[in-house]
């Protein structure tokens, strides 16, 4: 299936991971026009707050918040509801934290809902994180087996729980719908065009190879942050969605 541009836009998630509102708006403000998601993660969410997001969604953007909640089931479920109320499209909780924390998130997200006329957000479990490795997995976090064995198991409690999708590495979207079904989404961080730096990431795959793989959403930050030109970095982007096959 070849996808428009504007399909191709509706499915990069930018991650906005800059120290201020104001370093965020000039990148914002250089990819105006293009239909594509804006990511808020923690560093710009604790430096810009909430009020950044609420203009974001009253400018028309998608907003995925990336804040990663991990905490106790209570904890959690007044974190999701105060999301919810922000009224951000998409937002992530920690697999690790269990089936009740999920379940929690659930709730806190129902409250905010009723009787809210909000329309409610996709609620994503985090996997492993992008960056862990094999070894990491084995020698510091302590759980044995391989990284795609931790991440199923880790998609199959979020899909029992009743989240929409998870995080996960462009490699392990294949094996996520087959178990989790094909309409359980997948949000794929570790995205870097042919010749990109790699950074920090170590499970990565270009934007045409994560497609094939059946990717919901990629999220792309420093390709497209840190590029000379990000408009023509993003642009480069969709247009190798488009012409892939
Ligand atoms: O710059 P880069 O493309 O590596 O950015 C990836 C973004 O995705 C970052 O904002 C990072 O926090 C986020 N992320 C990730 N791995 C995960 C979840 C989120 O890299 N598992």
């Amino acid at each position: 299936m070849k996808l428009t541009s504007e399909q191709a836009a509706g499915r990069i998630m930018v991650a906005l991971d800059y120290p201020s509102a104001d370093a965020a708006e000039h990148l914002i403000a250089e990819l105006q026009g293009i239909p594509c998601y804006m990511k808020v993660g923690m560093q710009l969410f604790y430096a810009a707050g909430p009020s950044f997001v609420q203009s974001l969604k009253e400018r028309g953007y998608f907003v995925f918040l990336d804040v990663k909640m991990h905490d106790i089931p209570n904890t959690v479920k007044g974190g999701a509801n105060s999301v919810t109320k922000l009224g951000v499209d998409m937002f992530n909780v920690h697999a690790a934290g269990g089936s009740a924390m999920l379940e929690a998130a659930l709730e806190g997200v129902d409250i905010a809902l009723t009787g809210s006329g909000i329309i409610k957000p996709t609620i994503i479990a985090v996997t492993h994180l992008t960056s862990t490795n094999q070894l990491m997995l084995n020698e510091q976090i302590g759980i044995g087996g391989t990284v795609e064995t931790a991440v199923l198991r880790y998609a199959e409690l979020a899909k029992s729980a009743g989240l929409d999708g998870v995080v996960a590495s462009p490699s392990e979207v294949k094996a996520i719908k087959a178990a989790c079904g094909p309409t359980f989404k997948t949000v794929t961080p570790g995205i870097r065009p042919k010749g990109a730096d790699v950074n920090d990431q170590s499970r990565i795959m270009t934007p045409s190879e994560a497609l094939s793989q059946g990717t919901d959403y990629m999220v792309i930050g420093r390709p497209i942050t840190a590029a000379n030109k990000p408009r023509a970095a993003l642009e480069s982007i969709i247009e190798e969605l488009t012409t892939y096959e």
